[in-house]
């Protein structure tokens, strides 16, 4: 089996002065990417040589399977297998739909094959297994498949009428919420907006395509895949599978990119888990980056209604917003697009409400800040509207708005920064430069604009846990079957071992991403670093207690005054080598396992509102005559809690910032309304934002420790960086030109009829 871990071999700087956490230290793990051996899915070898699979996707968005021809496809040369509905085996039933808060829809089977039903376009029809990728791709071409073809459903805003409201949203949110008497304060405020704005399908687009080595070893399966969360891919291959959970054992030591796209197993997995097993050989299977647009989870479109009533000073009354969304019809997801919006700004009167629409695509996923990427492309842009409306700088409006305790839930705020983040932010980007009125600034033929938008995102735990060794010569070595996803888990885990232990980071070996280590709530939802790190630093102080005991066997331990630093460790008084003090009490070594419970069990999330925030700006230059919008600047300044690694965690906001610029300029799945396929199914004609759309970007963390977040004082933000990115950016574009494009992304047909060019003065 190929290494799966990465040795600490950070430079540090000479000899770093005690206290790792929060040194933008580089990756542990980089030497190995930068010199191809960190391996990835497709890439790893085990098992002997591996067969190859490549699927065959249906070419119906809904209808049934009504003859299929492999013959061709089976006398093709290098094919060893061709698996049909025909000759697939029997799997477990897919089931009737689940809501989101049943934990089953991480974990349920998800058969392949196994029906004549078409659900949707691309789904899974066939699967050619070859010699090599080539005569699988090859052979695929030569099956003939027939239909009978229905009608599908694929609109949204014709269909409002057949919407319906889910049982709850995702992550198990209230579908909706009501305070006071919204339509009564909305009705008799003195300045109101009521505003629709539309977002469009997306998608996650990682660099790593999904794909899986499957090998069987008896009744055992090892899956190399790119995983986030490899207990979800674990249950639910066992359960598409028919077999126990302890027979599948998942391997993912590095992922290339996940964004939610690899939370659950998808096709990939599953059929090359069956092939394998049909033919005793190892299978690997990739998607193509085509075939993920249909398969591998998206994000759905989206219609934003957002109604604000303020009184004349910008004191908001009244607060509603409406969503309406897209859902597969066999599989529902409603993500949390207006929960944030309960907690961020204070009104008395208060409504969010998620209604889903069916349509026969495939399930929409999670999809890097479910809820707020979407929502706040909208709330923060109708902020903006009242703003100007009240003649009312942004960020006096937002000040005016801010809530002394959480809203809807009546509880205290943990931590929360949003005015200190906007107040720095404006300070830095120098707001006081925007002009008031819009499309007033101008240098030579560009309109210049200034926009900003709040950020906010939960800070969950997830449940996590962790062991954690050292041997006699204080080597340590910590495990868990977290995943590093490219975030820097390695090197977040390595700086709290350390530092609690008291060692260098030469001396810490983080071993990740195998089901077989202690289980944790993998990379998602901005819980990783927050949830794995606690279960380390919780395994780390265990491990030190251990040592205390073995040092003073009889003797209460638990009462006498320890301190671990630089390789040494003090004991009631009396300094020695660790290593040392190891050879004398502990020659085999010592272990501990630590962990932490997820938030929902936890009264630190009961009586406190957790979130991470942070105010973002950009300055934007629009051509007057041709629309095109450059971004010029873009600032993030954050509170998200202790930082654990300023340099992890700045890429992590600059991702999500450039991410934030390509969803209000470019990112837009079109989805063909008659057939339901996704069109633009590639990166050459989805834009996602590339290095020359980027522009300046500046990160600027302020100093928090959350005492009631976690031990560490951290909070998620992994995904803050997206959260009214995007916003920010539309606000810009809207004081540069003063035209208010509601329909995302912002591309220049959009804007050019409207540019002001005649008042423009050459
Ligand atoms: Mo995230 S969308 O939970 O990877």
């Amino acid at each position: 089996m190929t290494k799966s871990s990465a040795k600490t071999t950070a430079k540090t700087g000479g000899n770093p002065p005690r206290g790792f956490i929060g040194q933008p230290l580089a990756r542990v793990d980089g030497p190995l990417k930068v010199t191809g051996r960190a391996t990835y899915a497709y890439e790893h070898e085990h098992g002997g040589r591996p067969a190859y699979g490549h699927i065959l996707g249906a070419a119906i968005a809904v209808g049934r399977i009504v003859g299929i021809d492999t013959t061709e496809a089976e006398r093709a040369p290098g094919v060893i297998k061709v698996m049909t509905l025909r000759n697939a085996p029997v799997q477990p039933a897919f089931g009737p739909p689940v809501t989101p808060t049943v934990p089953e829809v991480f974990t349920r089977a998800r058969p392949m094959l196994s029906t004549d039903r078409v659900r949707y376009y691309d789904e899974p029809a066939a699967l050619v297994v070859a010699e090599t990728f080539e005569a699988a791709r090859a052979a695929a071409g030569l099956i003939r498949i027939s239909y009978e073809r229905d009608e599908g459903a694929f609109e949204l805003a014709g269909r409002l009428g057949e919407a319906y409201a889910p049982g709850r949203t995702n992550a198990g949110f209230e579908t909706d919420s009501a305070i006071g008497d919204f339509e009564g304060a909305f009705a008799s405020a003195a300045v109101t907006v009521d505003t629709t704005y539309r977002t469009p399908y997306a998608h996650h687009n990682p660099m790593e395509p999904h794909a899986t080595l499957a090998v069987w070893s008896g009744n055992q399966l090892t899956i190399h895949t790119g995983a986030q969360t490899l207990a979800n891919f674990q249950a639910g291959l066992a359960n598409t599978l028919g077999i126990p959970a302890e027979n599948v054992r998942i391997v993912s030591p590095f992922v290339g990119g996940g964004f939610g796209a690899k939370l659950i197993v998808h096709p990939d997995t599953v059929l090359a888990a069956m092939a394998a097993r049909e033919l005793q050989r190892p299978v690997k299977i990739a998607l193509t980056r085509q075939q993920m647009f249909a398969n591998a989870g998206h994000r759905a479109e989206m219609i934003h209604q957002i109604r604000l009533g303020s009184d004349g000073d910008g004191r908001l009354t009244a607060m509603g917003y409406d969503v309406w969304s897209a859902t597969s019809r066999f599989e529902e997801f409603c993500e949390q697009t207006a929960v944030f919006a309960r907690s961020l700004y204070a009104a008395p009167n208060r409504l969010t409400r998620h209604r889903l629409v069916p349509v026969d695509l495939n399930r929409g996923e999670w999809m890097r800040s479910p809820g707020e990427a979407p929502g706040m492309l909208a709330f923060e842009c109708a902020m903006d509207e009242l703003a100007d409306r009240l003649g009312l700088d942004p960020i006096e409006l937002r000040r005016r708005n801010e809530p002394a305790e959480d809203p809807e839930r009546g509880v205290p705020f943990a931590t929360r920064n949003l005015v200190a983040c906007m107040e720095e932010g404006a300070r830095r980007f120098g707001w006081e430069r925007r002009g008031a009125t819009p499309a007033r600034v101008q240098e030579g033929r560009k309109l210049i604009g200034l926009g900003m938008a709040a950020a906010i995102r939960p800070n969950y735990i997830g449940g996590a846990a962790a062991r954690v060794a050292i041997d006699a010569t204080g080597d340590v070595t910590v495990r868990l079957d977290m995943t590093d996803i490219g975030t820097g888990t390695y090197t977040i885990l390595t700086q709290i071992a350390a530092d609690v232990l008291g060692v260098p980071l030469s001396a810490v070996r983080v071993e990740l991403g195998d089901s077989s280590f202690p289980r944790t709530a993998g990379s998602g939802g901005s819980w990783g670093a927050a949830s794995s790190g606690s279960a380390v630093h919780d395994a780390c102080s265990k491990l030190r207690e251990k040592i205390v005991q073995a040092a003073l066997p009889g003797d209460d331990a638990a009462g006498t005054e320890a301190s671990f630093a630089g390789g040494e460790v003090r004991i009631g008084g009396r300094a020695e080598r660790l290593s040392d003090l190891l050879r004398r009490v502990a020659p085999d070594g010592i272990e501990a396992e630590g962990a932490v419970q997820p938030f929902r069990q936890n009264d630190l999330y009961k009586d406190w509102s957790q979130h991470s925030y942070g105010a973002h700006f950009a300055e934007v230059a629009v051509d007057c005559d041709t629309g095109e919008i450059r971004v010029r600047r873009m600032l993030a300044v954050i509170g998200a809690g202790r930082i654990l690694n300023a340099k992890t965690a700045r890429s992590q906001i600059l991702g999500g910032m450039a991410w934030g610029l390509g969803a209000a300029l470019m990112e837009n799945t079109v989805l063909d309304r008659h057939h339901g396929h996704f069109i633009n199914h590639d990166l050459a004609e989805y834009h996602v934002a590339v290095n020359g759309d980027v522009p300046d970007m500046e990160v600027v963390f302020l100093e928090e420790h959350d005492d009631k977040a976690n031990p560490l004082g951290a909070k998620g933000l992994g995904e803050l960086g997206v959260c009214g990115a995007g916003a920010a950016v539309a606000n810009a574009v809207y004081n540069a030109t003063g035209v208010r494009v509601r329909e995302y992304p912002i591309t220049l047909d959009k804007l050019l009829p409207h540019l002001p060019t005649a008042a423009i003065q050459w």
